[in-house]
C-alpha cells in the first residue's frame, strides 16, 4: 500500500498553535487579577461535559487523543502493535497531566490572597510547560513514526474514511472551533489542497462555511493566495 494521506499533521498544526497561544497567555498572566485568571483557567478544563466553552483548549487536546484511541489506533495496532501501545501509554500520561493542571487551576482560583495566587501561578506555568513539552514530543512521534506506517498499511480511501468518522462525531460548534485553529495554522499549499477538495466534493454550504472561516481567521495575504490558486 502506498497511501499519501496524513491524518495527523493538519490537526497537530492547530494543536501546536493552541499550545503556543496558551503558553504565551500563561506566562504573561497576572494571577492577582481574578477575572483574567478565571478566563485563563476556563481553557484548562479537560472535559467538554463540564467545560464552559466549546473552544476550551485542554478539552480539545483530550478529545483529539480519544479520537485517535477509538478510530485510528485500533486498526493501526493490527500492524504496529508495539508503536500503538507506546503512543497509547503517552495518551494516558497526557490525560493525567491535563487533569492535574485543571485541578490545580481551580485550587489556584480558590486561594484568598493575590500574593498566594501569584506564587501558585509560577507552579501552574511549570505544570503547563511540562504538559506542553510532552504533548509536542508526542505529536512529533505520531507524525514521524506513525504517519509513514499508516501510509504503508492503509490506502487513501481507508484513511479518508477514518477522518470522516472522526469529523462526523464532532458537534458543529466544536468542529468550527477546531477548524478556527487549524486553518490559520496551515500553509498556502495545504489550504489550497483542502479548499480544492472541498470545492470538488463537499456540499456547497460546507465549502462556504470553511471559506468564511478562512476569510475571518487566515492571514489576508495567505488567504488571497489560496483563493487565486483554487479559483474561489
Ligand atoms: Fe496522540
Ligand atoms: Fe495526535
Amino acid at each position: 500500500m502506498t497511501g499519501t494521506e496524513d491524518l495527523f499533521t493538519p490537526v497537530h498544526k492547530g494543536l501546536r498553535s493552541m499550545i503556543y497561544g496558551l503558553s504565551a497567555r500563561l506566562q504573561t498572566n497576572d494571577f492577582a487579577d481574578l477575572p483574567a485568571t478565571a478566563a485563563l483557567v476556563t481553557d484548562l478544563e479537560n472535559d467538554f461535559s463540564t467545560a464552559r466553552s466549546a473552544g476550551c483548549i485542554l478539552c480539545m487536546f483530550a478529545t483529539h487523543a480519544s479520537e485517535e484511541d477509538t478510530v485510528i489506533f485500533p486498526p493501526a495496532a493490527r500492524f504496529e502493535n508495539s508503536l500503538v501501545t507506546s503512543l497509547l501509554a503517552e495518551h494516558h500520561d497526557l490525560t493525567r497531566r491535563e487533569l492535574a493542571l485543571g485541578k490545580f487551576g481551580h485550587e489556584l482560583m480558590a486561594l484568598p490572597s493575590a500574593p498566594d495566587r501569584v506564587a501558585a501561578g509560577v507552579r501552574l506555568n511549570q505544570m503547563a510547560n511540562e504538559l506542553f513539552v510532552a504533548y509536542l514530543a508526542h505529536m512529533n512521534r505520531e507524525e514521524s513514526e506513525l504517519v509513514p506506517r499508516m501510509r504503508e498499511h492503509f490506502g487513501d480511501p481507508e484513511q479518508a474514511a477514518m477522518r470522516g468518522t472522526i469529523i462526523a462525531r464532532f458537534p458543529p460548534d466544536r468542529l468550527y472551533a477546531l477548524l478556527g485553529w487549524m486553518l490559520p495554522s496551515m500553509n498556502a499549499t495545504e489550504l489550497s489542497d483542502l479548499l480544492s477538495s472541498l470545492k470538488k466534493g463537499a456540499p456547497p454550504p460546507l465549502l462556504k462555511a470553511v471559506s468564511d472561516l478562512c476569510e475571518a481567521r487566515v492571514e489576508g495575504h495567505r488567504w488571497n493566495e489560496v483563493r487565486t490558486r483554487v479559483g474561489l
